[in-house]
């Protein structure tokens, strides 16, 4: 039993918290689930993979339980694909160890394949081919009859372009397509290399909508990369940080945001022309400044005490404000705070 423990303490606090002991269930009940559903679906151990002069991948460890939503949250270049990819088969790491449902690829590709669920980056279709007939197609891989294509074209939301030519669908009808595909033989495994990048809101949110049916409805676990942070929020039981290659932080959307020493951001911009980023270093808040723009933040903890400090300070300093905006800090706050950029930049 102690091997099935052997995933990220931070994971377990969260698992342990949430699925159990949030919902009060007895220790016994509480080991009893343990030893019948705790082995991981996905396991990561130490991985590393280099292209070259880039070490593109260095040294990550994870794991996923049965029926978790997993997201791998980093900006461009942060390894998410080189990462996901090794996990689907695809790469070969340098160094470390990946097992899918306990076992490696090497000697176990067909079972492997049976149970997990692809969607690339990049989808390429056989754009002269309808949307049932490339569905029909990929069934066959599987020997699926008829009648899993139709319950896919319902999930998917696609009824109505059962005749269409895949050449004919807008961006969002693709990545739907693709995700069907993906969903087509229940897989126990899911990756999905960023789903929704460069959809428009709308169609991103259907994408959205039919992830969250599927988590309701199946055990399926997913692993999902992106750079959009409301995408992680909204999908993933726990975020993994990942950037350069390499974990930055991981926990569930909770623990990201509030065990941080400030979780709030104050956003102002100033009337004031002549301020200089220099007359903030003596204030006893973290303020950044922009005398360029006139636009500054400041990261506080308790908006009752701080925020009024704040403002006389204003006031001592002659300062006029044109605008000021109190918000909850997000993701992309806590990315720029452990690595001075943008989750988008
Ligand atoms: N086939 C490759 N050859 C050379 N460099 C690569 C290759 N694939 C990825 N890289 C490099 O590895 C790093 C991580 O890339 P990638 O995994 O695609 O990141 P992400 O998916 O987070 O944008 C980048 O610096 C990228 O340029
Ligand atoms: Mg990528």
């Amino acid at each position: 039993m102690i091997e099935h423990f052997n995933y990220s303490y931070a994971y377990y606090e969260y698992y342990y918290t949430n699925k159990y002991l949030g919902n009060g269930v007895s220790s016994q009940t509480l080991i009893r689930s343990f030893t019948m559903e705790q082995n991981p679906v996905v396991e990561v151990k130490n991985v590393h993979k280099s292209f070259k002069s880039v070490h593109a991948v260095k040294g990550v460890n994870l794991s996923i339980l049965p029926g978790h939503f997993i997201a791998l949250l980093g900006p461009n270049g942060a390894g998410k694909t080189t990462l996901v990819e090794m996990i689907e088969g695809i790469q070969k790491p340098d160094r470390g160890e990946i097992l899918l449902l306990g076992k490696k690829w090497s000697g176990n590709e067909e079972e492997i394949h049976r149970n997990i669920g692809i969607s690339l980056q990049e989808t390429r279709f056989v754009d002269k081919l309808t949307v049932g007939e490339t569905l029909k197609l990929f069934a066959s891989f599987y020997r699926l009859n008829n009648s899993r294509v139709t319950e896919i074209i319902e999930l998917i939301e696609l009824e109505e372009k059962r005749k269409a030519y895949v050449q004919n669908l807008s961006g969002g009808q693709r990545q739907r397509l693709a995700l069907g595909i993906a969903l087509l033989n229940k897989p126990r495994i899911l990756l999905l290399d960023e789903p929704t990048t460069g959809l428009d809101p709308n169609a991103r949110r259907e994408v959205w909508a039919i992830l969250k049916k599927l988590k309701e409805e199946s055990k399926t676990s997913m692993i999902l990369t992106t750079h959009y942070m409301e995408e992680a929020e909204q999908l993933c039981d726990y975020i993994i940080i990942i950037d350069k290659g390499r974990i930055i932080r991981e926990g569930t959307l909770d623990q990201l945001l509030n065990h941080e020493i400030n979780h709030k951001t104050i956003e102002f911009t100033l009337e004031t022309t002549t301020a200089t980023a220099e007359l903030f270093i003596p204030c006893n808040f973290e303020i950044k400044y922009d005398d360029l723009s006139g636009k500054g933040s400041a990261y506080i903890n308790n908006m009752e005490t701080e925020l009024p400090e704040l403002l006389s300070y204003f006031r001592k300093k002659d300062l006029t404000l044109k605008n000021l905006e109190c918000r909850k800090n997000t993701l992309d706050d806590l990315f720029t705070s452990l690595t001075g950029r943008h989750l988008n930049e």
